[in-house]
């Protein structure tokens, strides 16, 4: 692993795990109400509201949308005491809307930090994305045909194509790739939504995924992206500006070349801490049980430079 200078410290990793356990608590109470948007403002305002208290000049790079659009923990807003280090913050409070609208599993509260200009400022709009557990660049590429990437990955894993399983978004948009998969015979986890999830799925061996790929939100991308940066998973994402009102966004976040595709580095470098807490229980972890009086909550957790990468189980007195 290449030396990472200006690491986070240890301590910051517990305290950003109580931001996503908290998040995650406060979405719980919402969870099976068909009320999406009281389940995600639960979450956003305990997220909010803990990240103030951290010592640190936070910035949110990855939020809940534009200024003119949220309130709260918008692109560019400032959290934490404004005494410490000076971070980069994605969040997605609650990823997966409609799974705790309707309590079903994959609901997660989601968040990511790492160091001032280290995090990439993401637009919000879709994102074509690509991850795959694997550190040779040139055998899965977004701009190679499907039927490529399936052969030189089954190739590369000393296999037949038919062997492979890949994830993606159950979508319309999706239609050429899903038939040209099963064209080549390839075992498809078709998945309704949460697509940070889908994408951290092939992080493990025990998820059966071996590629992620297709069309989801630009955010989300971001956000995976910086847990695949800690397990040396592989990552390309470009984000897709269909309206002008898209475009200007870009333009304005200095993004030059809207056609750019982007390298996993150039999303996410240097040190940084992911955390993802299960709501309801999902591929990646469990959801919020409630036992003996007390919240049992899974996480999954990654530092990067201290190599960490666990589910960690905690418990909150009710
Ligand atoms: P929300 O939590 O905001 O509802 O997003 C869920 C999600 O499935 C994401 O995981 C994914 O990136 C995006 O929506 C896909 O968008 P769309 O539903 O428009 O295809």
């Amino acid at each position: 692993m290449s030396l990472i200078i200006n690491i986070l410290d240890v301590t910051l990793e517990k305290k950003i795990l109580n931001v996503a356990i908290r998040a995650a608590l406060a979405s719980f109470y919402f969870v099976g109400k068909k009320d999406k948007v009281s389940a995600d403002k639960a979450a956003v305002d305990s997220m909010r509201s803990e990240l103030n208290k951290i010592d640190m000049k936070g910035k949110i790079v990855i939020g809940e949308g534009e200024l003119d659009e949220a309130p709260m923990l918008y692109i560019g807003e400032e959290l934490g005491t404004n005494n410490g280090p000076e971070l980069d913050i994605a969040v997605d409070p609650l990823e997966g809307t409609n799974f705790a609208a309707n309590n079903l599993p994959g609901a997660l509260s989601v968040i990511s930090v790492a160091n001032k200009n280290n995090l990439f400022n993401a637009p919000e709009t879709y994102m074509d994305k690509i991850s795959v557990n694997l550190t040779d660049p040139n055998i899965v590429d977004l701009d190679y045909p499907i039927k490529k990437n399936i052969f030189n990955l089954a190739e590369y894993k000393n296999t037949k194509p038919e062997n492979l399983t890949a994830c993606i978004l159950d979508r319309p948009r999706h239609k050429e790739i899903i038939d040209e998969l099963k064209k080549l015979k390839v075992k498809l986890k078709l998945i309704t939504d949460g697509d940070v999830s889908g994408a951290l799925l092939v992080t493990d061996e025990k998820y059966g995924v071996d590629i992620f790929l297709g069309i989801g939100g630009g955010p989300e991308g971001v956000l995976a992206a910086s847990a695949l940066d800690a397990f040396n998973c592989n990552f390309q994402g470009r984000f897709l500006f269909k309206t002008e009102k898209d475009k200007d966004r870009a333009n304005m976040m200095g993004i030059k070349d809207l056609e750019k595709k982007y390298e996993l580095s150039e999303i996410i470098s240097g040190d940084s801490i992911f955390c993802a807490t299960g709501i309801t229980s999902g591929d990646l972890v469990k959801g919020i049980e409630i036992k003996d009086n007390e919240f049992i909550c899974e996480t999954l957790i990654t530092h990067k430079s201290r190599e960490l990468k666990k589910i960690i189980t905690t418990k909150q007195k009710i």
